[in-house]
């Protein structure tokens, strides 16, 4: 039996190449959503359009202070664990959802397999660094995305039996679902956009929405970019971003705001766009992947493959350096090698699972 456990909207993307697997061979398996994204544009949403099983145990754990969702995820998966002892545990990235599950199932000496392991930005600030180191050292089962992050846990003196690099689930989720966008997905038509003439946003990390000064820095940013180009700058907006922008009486001039696109619709978006503007993890991965130019308004980042294969390039929260990069990226070349893998991640983990239970 696996249990399958996630609980926002990366997760439910990343996981789902799993999920399927685990339907394909007929595995035990049940889904437990904690809860932590619930607003239908993150969460029931992708159910929907990936067509995945309702999840088996539901928590609605919801927002909250880091402690009071920590604690809220612990006890509530506690008790699910303690009633089905599964044979493993499956969590996915970086997520409290996921620390939370690591730190509880580890008590009870249940197994788990860390996916998408070994990641470091080095910044010990963001909650999502506590997060993955946490995670990685109770974890029995570490599936590396790449050598590097592999080499990563090494460093730590994770011992190298319990690492597989498997490559990124995303790369599974993206090659499973370009198609099925590109069939039932007019979202370009439906806004008006042409291929390769408009910039795709997004913006959600705590360091640059929760600081006034940064996030209308990063605004200015992409206006400088939308005046400077004439071209459609489509912005879907985070429901941390949307009630930050709220919250502080910013006012955002030029940009196309939207609601949170389903997977479908924003993976069309992403593949057709110019240029993407971000600070997500997913979308510098996603991006690479799709051979799209990604700016990263960030200082650092966990997914250094990107940098180093030419995708991607860290422009801070400094308008002047994300309208500078945006300009040099009229002359990139998308020729890159995508450092992800296969697709055929998701098969691998459950292959290690499934190998485990029978051991
Ligand atoms: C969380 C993860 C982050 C991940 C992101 C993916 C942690 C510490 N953070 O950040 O690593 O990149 O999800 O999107 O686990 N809200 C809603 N509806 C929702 C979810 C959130 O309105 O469905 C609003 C609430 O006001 C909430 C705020 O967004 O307080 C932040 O949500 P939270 O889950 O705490 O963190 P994220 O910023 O979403
Ligand atoms: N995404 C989406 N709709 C949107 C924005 C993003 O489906 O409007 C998807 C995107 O394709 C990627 C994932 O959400 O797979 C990234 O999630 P997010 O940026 O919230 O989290 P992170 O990856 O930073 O943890």
């Amino acid at each position: 039996m696996i249990g399958v456990v996630l609980g926002t909207r990366p997760e439910i993307i990343k996981m789902s190449p799993v999920i399927r697997e685990c339907e394909r061979r007929g595995i035990d398996y049940f889904i437990l959503h904690t809860g932590q994204h619930y607003t239908y544009e993150m969460d029931r949403l992708f159910f929907e359009e990936l067509e995945l099983p309702d999840p088996t145990y539901s928590l609605d754990v919801g927002s909250g202070t880091h402690a009071e969702q920590t604690a809220k995820i612990m006890t509530g998966v506690e008790d699910i664990l303690l009633k089905e002892a599964p044979d493993i545990v499956l969590v996915q990235g970086d997520t409290n959802t996921v620390m939370a599950t690591a730190l509880t199932a580890s008590k009870l000496h249940v197994r788990i397999g860390h996916i998408e392991a070994g990641l470091r930005s080095l910044n010990r600030r963001m909650p999502e660094e506590i997060n993955r180191v946490l995670t990685d050292h109770v974890s029995d089962h570490l599936f590396a995305p790449t050598e590097n992050a592999r080499e990563n846990l090494l460093r730590e003196g994770i011992s190298e039996w319990k690492i597989c690099v498997t490559g990124n689930t995303i790369v599974d989720a993206v090659y499973q679902n370009l198609g099925i966008a590109k069939k039932k997905s007019n979202i370009l038509g439906e806004l008006d956009l042409k291929p390769r003439e408009y910039f795709l946003v997004t913006v959600h990390r705590p360091e640059n929405v929760d600081n006034r000064t940064r996030l209308k820095e990063i605004l200015k940013g992409l206006e400088r970019v939308q005046k400077e180009f004439s071209l459609p700058v489509v912005f879907p907006v985070h429901p941390r971003t949307e009630k930050r922008i709220k919250e502080l009486g910013i006012g955002v001039n030029g940009l196309h705001l939207t609601k949170p696109f389903g997977f479908l619709e924003f993976l069309q978006l992403e593949s057709q766009a110019k240029l993407v503007l971000t600070d997500s993890g997913g979308v510098q991965e996603e991006t690479c992947v799709l051979g799209v130019p990604c700016a990263t308004m960030r200082y650092d980042t966990e997914r250094p493959e990107t940098l180093d294969v030419g995708s991607n390039i860290l422009v801070g929260a400094d308008s002047q350096k994300i309208l500078e990069t945006v300009r040099s990226t009229e002359s990139w070349k998308s020729d890159w090698k995508n450092p992800y893998g296969d697709g055929i991640a998701g098969k691998m983990i459950v292959m290690v699972c499934a190998a485990t239970r029978s051991q």
